[in-house]
């Protein structure tokens, strides 16, 4: 038996953080067992190359910082996310490849097909789940800044957030089996409800 594997993505402040206690509420109901875990930073050397990411003084190239992001990938995966699933627990991940694609791909403008090619070597497993949580940049910014210091993603304009989103959008429309959209600009309530839908339509599947 193996666990089912879901992701959640957006930009900065699109509220994934704050739905994951809504869906791990459901999980519970249904008493499946899960973990929550999050990239970059969900593997062993996670810690350090998450700070290593995020830190406004790292001088890194796209590049590097693309090649970071799929080893903290490889990391997570090999230790943590298929271990898991291949004992039948569920894995709930904030942020997985998509984020890639969105930000290194929309963001820093590197060729899709780079990131293919990297995602092929690596042998990456699909989620059978990504939820999206979609609004416009300059609303998810503000909260986003709201919430604490800003990090060196959240630091850059909002024409590059904009590439993400867009980014996101165009992943989601050729894939529509896999993702789902909410509307995260809605108040609390109704993304909940959004969510409530998709994980009850999933489980019922
Ligand atoms: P967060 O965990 O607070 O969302 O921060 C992670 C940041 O890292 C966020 O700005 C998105 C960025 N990121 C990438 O640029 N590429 C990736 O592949 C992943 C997983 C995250």
């Amino acid at each position: 038996m193996t666990g089912k594997f879901i992701t959640l993505e957006g930009i900065e402040g699109s509220g994934k953080s704050t739905s994951l206690s809504d869906i791990k509420k459901i999980l519970d109901k249904y008493s499946i067992s899960y973990i929550t875990t999050k990239e970059p930073g969900g593997g062993p050397l996670g810690t350090e190359l998450r700070s290593l990411l995020l830190n406004k003084n790292s001088n890194i190239t796209s590049e590097v910082e693309l090649l970071l992001m799929m080893a903290d990938r490889k990391d997570h995966v090999d230790n943590l996310i298929l271990p898991n699933l291949e004992s039948g627990v569920w894995v709930l991940s904030d942020r997985y490849l998509d984020s890639t694609y969105a930000y290194q791909g929309g963001g820093r403008k590197i060729e899709t097909s780079t990131i293919d090619k990297l995602a092929n070597i690596l042998n990456l497993p699909k989620p059978d789940l990504t939820i999206l949580y979609d609004l416009p940049p300059d609303v998810a910014l503000q909260r986003a800044a709201q919430r604490s210091a800003l990090d060196r993603f959240e630091s850059e304009p909002v024409d590059f957030h904009t590439r993400i989103r867009n980014a996101y959008l165009e992943r989601a429309k050729r894939e529509k089996e896999r993702f789902k959209i909410v509307n995260s600009s809605a108040d609390f309530d109704r993304v909940k409800e959004q969510v409530l839908k998709i994980i009850t339509k999933f489980l019922d599947e």
